[in-house]
């Protein structure tokens, strides 16, 4: 007998029906019962569900019985039958149980309910088997899914962007070298720095922080492109919002300016927010009902109010007369700290945020200057209890005024010249920004810490599985 799932039983049991045979296959979650009957909650990960096994002791060897613990994996072939019990429109009643696994009590670390995430990360391996990582799981994946859905609806190119890079122009984040080089004995030129021309590319690689560069270099002849893929920065920031690898998704659009870049950005978490709420919404009201009260009302807000736009120097000022004390005192030209972006997210506009035209010496080379000479045309987008979820910028198309801040910021032109080169040959407007993938995940999932939103979180000390 083939395999039904347990998704297939709890929304469509009519394709199988009452009273004919199921087989399924998942790992048990509980068993509880008196002499007579056993119940074994059974969950294959296709659904947060499990489906509930009614067991008829008479039927089955005590000893079989016995190997049946929490987490011990199982085919159960039997009966569908309407439920007696509540929590559940049917149950299995069981006729014969295959043990593919058994998961001893003593050791088996998901026995009890109401662990820690701390005690969870900790197990990252087993992790995947509880109830909310679950969640977590499948509406990650829902996510990657309407991300390309979206831009692939649009008509936007999906561009393959290099991890290993020769450059570090973007300056977003310390980068993780790659080398072959025998680190116990690096070969050294004669003025005793390390001789990269032996190394595996001939030149000083590291892992990118960042498709972008690349990213523009095919909008400016594709039109639209966006690039989803892992991105590596080596900073020491242990916070709940940092990975040092993290997924980001970049879209690049020719002949965007940087409204129409706030408007696809808006857009675009819009439709993703949406498609969870349609498309996800039993993981969704699990995490909202075990975790977070508030979750789905967020989601539906941001759904339906328009984030609210405003230039950073009006921030600061906002931020200066609020009379509220920060652990970092607010003045024009500082890079905002996260309670910054809070407190305007959370404490005065009560929604999402998209500050613009930042001072041109806290942001990347390649913004757009605005006429004043002291701000560039970036964007940020900001979250409640996130913070940045966006970040993003009209890219600057002149060539003398690129080549200027390339000068001015001491980046080797041998580095950039491919990039400059864009700016030489057919030019054109043009916009785009990144969205942190976890950062994306821990506003839809509603939980606090960005490890418990990613399967195997890479961190500073940290690169266990
Ligand atoms: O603001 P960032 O550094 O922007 C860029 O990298 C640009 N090249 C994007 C572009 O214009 N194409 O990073 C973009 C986003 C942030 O807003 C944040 O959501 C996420 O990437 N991010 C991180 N997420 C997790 N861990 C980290 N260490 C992150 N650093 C940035
Ligand atoms: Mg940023």
């Amino acid at each position: 007998m083939t395999r039904t799932t347990i998704k297939q039983l709890v929304k469509n049991p009519e394709s199988v029906g009452i009273g004919n045979p199921v087989s399924v296959k998942g790992w048990v979650r509980t068993k509880r019962g008196n002499k007579a009957i056993n119940f074994i909650a059974l969950n294959d990960g296709t659904i947060v569900n499990s489906i509930q096994i009614v067991v008829d002791l008479a039927k089955f060897d005590e000893n079989l019985m016995k190997q049946i613990t929490t987490g011990s994996c199982l085919h159960v072939t039997g009966t569908l039958v309407e439920s007696q019990g509540k929590g559940q429109n049917v149950e299995i009643q069981a006729e014969s149980i295959e043990v593919y696994g058994t998961a001893d009590v003593e050791t088996y670390p998901l026995q009890k309910k109401g662990h820690t995430m701390e005690f969870l990360r900790s197990i990252a391996h087993l992790r995947p088997r509880t109830n909310y990582f679950g969640c977590v799981l499948r509406l990650r994946h829902a996510m990657a899914f309407a991300i390309h859905k979206y831009f692939n609806d649009k008509g936007y190119f999906y561009l393959h962007t290099p991890l290993i890079t020769g450059s570090d122009a973007e300056g977003a984040g310390a980068m993780f070298s790659v080398t072959t080089l025998d680190l116990n004995n690096v070969p050294k030129t004669a003025d005793g720095k390390v001789d990269y021309s032996k190394d595996f590319f001939g030149k000083s690689t590291s892992l990118t922080v960042s498709g972008q560069l690349e990213g523009e270099l095919g909008a400016l002849a594709l039109g639209g492109i966006y690039t989803f893929g892992p991105t590596f920065r080596a900073e020491n920031s242990n916070t709940p919002r940092h990975l040092a690898e993290f997924w980001m998704i970049e879209p690049e659009v020719a002949f965007n300016d940087i409204n129409d870049n706030m408007d696809l950005a808006e857009d675009f978490i819009k439709y993703l927010v949406r498609y969870a709420l349609e498309h996800n919404m039993d993981d969704l009201q699990f995490l909202n009902d075990m975790f977070e009260k508030e979750l789905i009302e967020r989601l539906n807000f941001v759904i339906n109010n328009n984030f609210v736009r405003l230039g950073y120097t009006e921030a600061i000022d906002i931020l200066l007369k609020s009379g509220h004390t920060f652990e970092v005192p607010v003045e024009w030209g500082m890079d905002l700290q996260s309670e910054h972006e809070r407190f305007l997210v959370e404490n005065h506009f009560h929604c999402p945020v998209i500050l613009t035209d930042y001072p041109k010496d806290i942001k990347a080379f390649y913004m757009k200057m605005n006429d004043d000479g002291k701000t560039v045309r970036a964007m940020d987008v900001l979250f409640p209890k996130i913070g940045e979820i966006i970040g993003g910028s009209e890219r600057e198309e002149d060539y003398d005024k690129l080549l200027k801040r390339v000068q001015e910021l001491h980046i080797p032109e041998k580095d950039v010249w491919w990039y400059l080169e864009t700016r030489k040959f057919g030019t054109a407007p043009h916009s785009g920004f990144g969205l942190g993938f976890e950062r994306l995940m821990l506003f839809i999932t509603g939980m606090s810490n960005i490890r418990d939103v990613i399967p195997f979180p890479r961190t500073p000390q940290n690169a266990e599985f």
